[in-house]
């Protein structure tokens, strides 16, 4: 896997000028930070050596090389989900890439249900910590040594100095935050109301289907990590009503500019 990975990343070094140290997923919700970067170079993922193949047509993402608020980054367009079939290997394959290629920042965003009953729908949650609910873990196998420890400390999964340069940034702008524990789960079904309220037992404030891959690795690698999560519906007793995938990115794209001015300037200070 080493090979296939520092094969990947001398591929992408070889055609940006760059060179990033922050690597942003653009989930659910952060879409709009496209228009923050000063764009150098895209690459379709398909043009990329060893990355995930897309199995639904149409559907697959990039990479966009660029800067913002004159930070160099490299942001990944389009995810890849557990949900879809991928490998967890697969999924945070890309996360691998982006350490041999000398980032040291992840940052990362996504969709939520809402456990806490103070949330409301529409409400943004830094992320402090998460529990694996995926069933799954994409360290599972052989450990390789050149990547990072067999057994990773995760006692600080989400960096408390980026965390607080948020919150720091959000008062200054008058924008609200929440702030707790997301679940992350395999989906592709959105929860029962029974399952909503296990999780809300077990310590979570949200449920989602992303990140927990990327931020294992990232944190297996030393990357310092940061995410922020849009509540797009309610998982509380009482509150839960049908949702769909188009109700999630309406609720999501509402949100998006409170979350872009919040992570285009945390950027700027990294
Ligand atoms: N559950 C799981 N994933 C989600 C949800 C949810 O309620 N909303 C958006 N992504």
């Amino acid at each position: 896997m080493l090979e296939k990975i520092n094969e990947t990343a001398r591929f992408l070094m070889g055609i940006q000028k760059t060179n990033p140290q922050i690597g942003i997923i653009l989930g659910t919700g952060l879409g709009g930070l496209v228009k923050e970067i000063d764009i150098e170079k895209t690459i379709p993922y398909e043009d990329i050596p060893n990355f995930p193949v897309s199995t639904v047509e149409g559907h697959n993402g990039q990479l966009i090389f660029g800067k913002i608020n004159g930070k160099p980054v490299m942001a990944m367009q389009g995810r890849f989900h557990y949900y879809e079939g991928y490998t967890m290997k697969e999924v945070t394959f890309p996360v691998r890439v982006m350490k041999q290629m000398g980032i040291k920042y992840l940052v990362v965003s996504n969709a939520s249900g809402g456990l806490n009953p103070d949330f409301k729908v529409g409400d943004i949650m830094l992320i402090e910590d998460h529990i694996n609910m995926f069933g799954d873990n994409p360290l599972m196998g052989k450990n390789i040594a050149e990547l990072g420890p067999r057994f990773p400390d995760m006692s600080q999964p989400y960096s408390h100095e980026l965390i607080a340069r948020a919150k720091d940034i959000a008062y200054k702008n008058n924008i609200f935050l929440k702030q707790g524990v997301y679940v992350g789960t395999a989906g592709p079904t959105f929860e029962t109301p029974a399952e909503y309220k296990f999780f809300r037992i077990i310590g979570g404030d949200t449920v989602g289907m992303s990140t927990v891959p990327e931020v294992i690795v990232a944190r297996h690698m030393d990357m310092t990590c940061f995410g922020v999560s849009i509540i797009t519906d309610s998982g509380v007793p009482g509150q839960i009503v049908e949702i769909s995938h188009e109700e999630v990115q309406k609720v999501a794209a509402a949100a998006e500019p409170k979350m872009t001015k919040v992570i285009a300037e945390l950027i700027g200070t990294l």
